[in-house]
């Protein structure tokens, strides 16, 4: 491992104990062995899963990669921007990568850069990109996730003088590119759920963005499903009839998804308009799993699982009513998402528009990514 000379002439070595201690006042900093989770437990997004694993596998081998991009002239960019609602998968995934590829990641708190006093905000933005670009020279691949990024330069940052929020934006964008043109393996994340909020400026600077969306319905029943693995994992019984009542409320479900499409000719997902919603409320009057967790993040499911886990410890058996009842206590986060946000905003965003839900019927839908 190289050594460094500090400005103060002090010699110092990255350490796994000194990244842990030096980046930690910015967030908190995980290695390999500190990830739990890993890419495939988080169920969907195989579109992104795949265009990140390309990004990955970059990263790993970034000297070649440095080495074949010269002679396109075109900058390398690591950088990757993940939007959508809170508990979509945006902090978990980038773990699970990290993991997969033993790549540092520090998980910076964006708000804990943001200062009331003038010019600390910048020195911040500028102290932690610093760190973590040494850091990546000395050691090699490492992962800066910005979570919360709009609290750098938004409207609803605690900056609250207009200048500073410009000059934090500005100096973050400096400092991005000054990573980018040094050519060091360092990959910048951000994540928000402000994606509205967020300085177009540091939009554009992001070469990837990956957009997370509530589960539909399908993708619902696989995390239900794959929650439900892990409580049988830890030998506490379940009672057949959550299964028996998932997999015929999904059959039902699924017919009439296909009838309104085969009637209407064209595609029609659960978020697109209430369309799906208002047939399946009409022809499927009974209660179930995923009529209930409609507008629910995977976060929220597993939540209602955790609730559900303390009534059937001591029950020793989880019946269907518990995990009902449970998964509806915890309730939806999109309930505290506007409802036009969740069915409208991503997409205006995507096409640059803020189109009235009339005009925007005949555009097509963006990609799943
Ligand atoms: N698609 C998914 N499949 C399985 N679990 C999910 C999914 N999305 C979210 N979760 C669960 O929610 C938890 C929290 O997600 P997180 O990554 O913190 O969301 P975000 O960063 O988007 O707010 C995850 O650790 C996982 O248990
Ligand atoms: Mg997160």
């Amino acid at each position: 491992m190289s050594k460094k000379k500090e400005d103060n002439g002090v010699i110092i070595t990255y350490t796994d104990d000194v990244i842990k201690e030096r980046l930690g006042k910015y967030g908190a900093v995980y290695f390999s062995a500190d990830i739990k989770e890993s890419v495939e437990d988080i169920l969907g997004n195989e579109v992104k899963k795949e265009l990140l694993d390309d990004f990955f596998k970059a990263l790993m081998k970034y000297d070649e990669f440095m080495e074949q991009l010269k002679n396109t002239k075109l900058n390398p960019n690591l950088t990757v921007l993940l939007y959508g609602p809170p508990g979509t998968g945006k902090t978990s995934l980038t773990r699970g990568f990290a993991k997969k590829y033993n790549i540092p990641l520090c998980v910076v708190e964006s708000d804990r850069l943001v200062s009331p006093l003038l010019g600390d905000t910048i020195k911040n933005i500028r102290g932690v990109v610093e760190l973590a670009s040494e850091i990546s020279k000395d050691r090699g691949a490492f992962i800066l996730f910005f979570d919360e990024i709009d609290a750098i330069g938004s409207e609803r940052s605690n900056i609250h003088e207009v200048g500073e929020i410009k000059r934090a934006v500005i100096s973050f964008l400096q400092v991005i590119d000054r990573v980018n043109y040094e050519g060091v393996p360092l990959a910048i994340f951000g994540a928000t759920n402000h994606q509205h909020q967020l300085d177009s400026a540091i939009w554009r600077r992001f070469t990837f963005h990956f957009r997370f969306d509530f589960p539909n319905y399908q993708l619902r029943k696989k995390i239900i499903e794959s929650f439900l693995d892990k409580i049988k994992d830890a030998k506490i019984g379940i009672d057949n009839s959550i299964f028996t009542n998932l997999n015929s409320e999904y059959d039902e479900i699924q017919t009439i998804h296909k009838n309104l499409e085969n009637k209407l000719g064209h595609k029609i997902s659960e978020f697109d308009d209430d369309m799906l919603w208002d047939e399946i409320t009409k022809k499927h009057k009974r209660e179930g799993l995923l009529k209930l967790t409609y507008g629910y993040s995977g976060s929220d499911i597993e939540r209602g699982t955790r609730v559900a886990l303390f009534k059937a410890i001591n029950a020793e058996l989880l019946t269907h009513d518990i995990f009902y009842n449970s998964l509806r206590l915890v309730g939806g986060t999109a309930i505290h998402v506007q409802r036009q946000d969740i069915l409208s905003s991503d997409r205006n965003l995507a096409r640059g528009t803020r189109n009235s839900k009339e005009e925007r019927k005949d555009l097509p839908s963006p990609p799943e990514i």
